[in-house]
């Protein structure tokens, strides 16, 4: 959607706010020399973590991670769409959104009625339940599995009566609105024409998003007819890759407990509930996404999976595990609880008590889980098992990319088991990340991944540089010396120059909006922007000196390119292989070499 809005339309808005007003409004902000901060709204706290800087138009909290512009802002705290909070600053900035726009925010408009009406057929079904003809069968069969009056009423558990329209008769009276049930979901279309309810004979489980609105629906039998259990399609409003059930109720009590649970059905959650466990979330009827873990991990730092004992709670664990990796922080953390074999959260909590299912000894950190499911049928007491456990290992470890506490804790549990020497995996570790394989003797590596991180830390420095002083990018000769360069990573300064060049205005505010789908690129330029410390002192520093440093750096990676040619050339001609080309270009660089000396290290 962030598309139909044109960008230049965007810096313009976020040019002419100021966040400070904007997030001051709603959570009032004291000035601490160049920012302004507050107690974070994102998350529960004593002393302020939450600031916000004026000359980034960005605010950030060092205790939840929370980060973003005015746009975001909005989004997060106020719940507003991406396009409704657009609306929300142009009219405080009296400006008007073009008109492509408004075709985008009239489909907001749509997508608003799909929540409304998903909203009435949860009512829909709630009703039943207390008023229907057959709806002591759905009452007993509650009571039966001991749920309380108080929380079938607090989940808003439904009935759907038996019969082909019940829901059709009463929201589906029109083609429109027939269409509009079948868009969600809760009807489906007949071959022949007409409408029918989905939901038949079933218990219904409502399924709200985080923020409370209706999005779909479960449906359980009331006996043993199969399938047990119906969930809504993947519609406009509801993805299950991306929706936990239980969530809303959960995110409730996140601020007294300290971590998520996550369970695999529905009737889990509600038994959990009911044992005064509401920190249980259920993945609905897939493993856990990374979608998902991101989701938990912006609410709490401990997510606690819950699976069954046997043989395909194992295979889920496993796929959330790996899930997981990627997404793990120092300070985020990841258990697996396996409940005996035969039972489910909700059997347990029942047969043996809130306490019993909260006891620590029930929770395994992730670590042990990985290094005992991976030395299965691996013999450690042998020098080839050993090797093998560290290289069935290290793939796993290499996808921890932003936990260097953890991953250094898993290094040195992996020595121990494996023997190879910590300092030896650690490298291993570093050539896995680069080549994909584990196994290459270590002296002939190391020039490589030492001449690379050289390239990545100037490239890093060019970008920085970049960001600090944006027209930068419209310096005249800037495109030629970029089209020198030819390393990795280069492509990402190259398009960050061109968004500049094409948005010439375009504050750091704005080049991150522009990337708001892009979350990977979004935030390696935050974390790129500079601090609060390098504009104080860009106060005092010429302009020139941060021209000249950007300048110098990439002159740098230039010869860095050259050589990697050179050595490339080098090895052609030795066998005697260049083109009439290759070779100028060979005796161009070897004297341009001469010329600048070769400062660039290689080692
Ligand atoms: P379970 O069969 O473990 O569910 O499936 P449960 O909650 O323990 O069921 P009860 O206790 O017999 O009522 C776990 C989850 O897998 C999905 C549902 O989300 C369910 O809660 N599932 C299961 C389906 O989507 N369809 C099915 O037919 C079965
Ligand atoms: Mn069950």
């Amino acid at each position: 959607m962030a598309g139909r809005i044109p960008q230049h339309f965007i810096d313009e808005l976020l040019s002419r706010i100021d966040i400070v007003d904007i997030v001051d409004a709603y959570v009032p902000l004291k000035k601490a020399g160049k920012n302004h901060s507050a107690c974070c709204p994102f998350h529960d706290e004593k002393t302020p973590s939450f600031t916000v800087s004026q000359q980034k138009q960005f605010y950030h909290c060092f205790g939840c991670g929370a980060n973003g512009t005015a746009i975001s802002f909005l989004m997060e705290y106020l719940h507003m769409g991406f396009i409704e909070a657009i609306e929300d600053l142009a009219s405080r900035a009296g400006m008007e959104i073009p008109r492509e726009a408004l075709q985008a925010s009239q489909s907001n408009n749509i997508t608003t009625e799909l929540y409304e009406l998903m909203e009435l057929v949860t009512q829909f079904y709630c009703k039943q339940l207390r008023q229907h003809s057959e709806a002591t069968k759905a009452v007993d069969y509650l009571k039966n599995r001991g749920i309380s009056g108080e929380i079938a009423a607090e989940y808003e558990l439904g009935f759907a009566p038996s019969g082909w329209d019940n829901l059709m008769k009463e929201l589906g009276r029109s083609d429109d609105s027939s269409k509009r049930l079948a868009s969600i979901g809760a009807v489906i279309e007949k071959d022949q024409g007409g409408y029918y309810d989905r939901f038949r004979e079933r218990i219904t489980f409502p399924i709200r998003d985080q923020r409370g609105r209706a999005i779909g629906l479960g449906g359980r039998v009331l006996g043993d007819d199969k399938p047990k259990y119906l969930n809504s399609p993947e519609t406009p409003i509801f993805h299950k890759g991306r929706e936990l059930y239980g969530l809303y109720q959960a995110r409730k009590v996140l601020k007294d407990v300290d971590c998520l649970f996550v369970v695999e059905g529905y009737m889990d959650v509600i038994a959990l509930a009911q044992f005064g466990i509401k920190n249980a979330v259920a993945s609905l009827g897939t493993a856990a996404t990374p979608e998902h873990m991101d989701k938990m991990f912006r609410m709490t730092n401990k997510v606690v999976f819950c699976f069954d004992g046997d043989e395909a709670g194992k295979k889920a664990a496993w796929r959330g595990l790996e899930n997981s990796l990627p997404l793990l922080k120092d300070d985020k953390q990841v258990y697996f609880m396996f409940l005996p074999d035969g039972e489910d959260p909700d059997t347990f909590v029942r047969g043996k008590g809130k306490e019993a299912f909260l006891a620590n000894e029930m929770q395994i950190p992730l670590s042990e889980f990985l290094f005992s499911t991976l030395c299965q049928g691996i013999e450690l007491n042998t020098p080839e098992g050993q090797a093998s456990m560290a290289k069935v290992t290290l793939p796993f470890i290499s996808k921890l990319v932003s936990a260097p506490a953890l991953t250094s804790i898993l290094l040195r549990k992996l020595s121990g088991v494996s023997k190879v020497p910590n300092e030896e995996l650690a490298l291993q570790l570093k050539q896995y990340k680069q080549t994909g394989t584990a196994n290459i003797p270590a002296p002939k590596r190391r020039a490589i991944i030492n001449r690379s991180t050289g390239q990545q830390s100037l490239l890093t420095e060019a970008m920085k540089l970049l960001l600090r002083k944006p027209d930068l990018a419209l310096e005249a000769s800037l495109n030629e010396k970029l089209s020198e360069i030819n390393i990795r990573g280069i492509e990402f300064l190259n398009e960050i120059v061109n968004y500049i060049q094409s948005n010439p205005n375009a504050t750091i505010a704005g080049i991150t909006e522009n990337y708001r789908d892009r979350e990977k690129i979004r935030k390696r330029l935050i974390e790129l922007a500079p601090s609060e410390t390098q504009y104080a002192a860009d106060d005092n520093f010429s302009d020139d000196s941060i021209r000249d440093s950007f300048f110098d750096a990439l002159t740098k990676l230039k010869q860095v390119t050259d050589q990697s040619k050179l050595r490339q050339f080098a090895n052609i001609n030795s066998t005697g292989e260049l083109t009439e080309e290759m070779k100028n270009e060979f005796r161009s660089l070897v004297s341009s070499r001469k010329k600048t000396g070769d400062e660039t290290t290689e080692t």
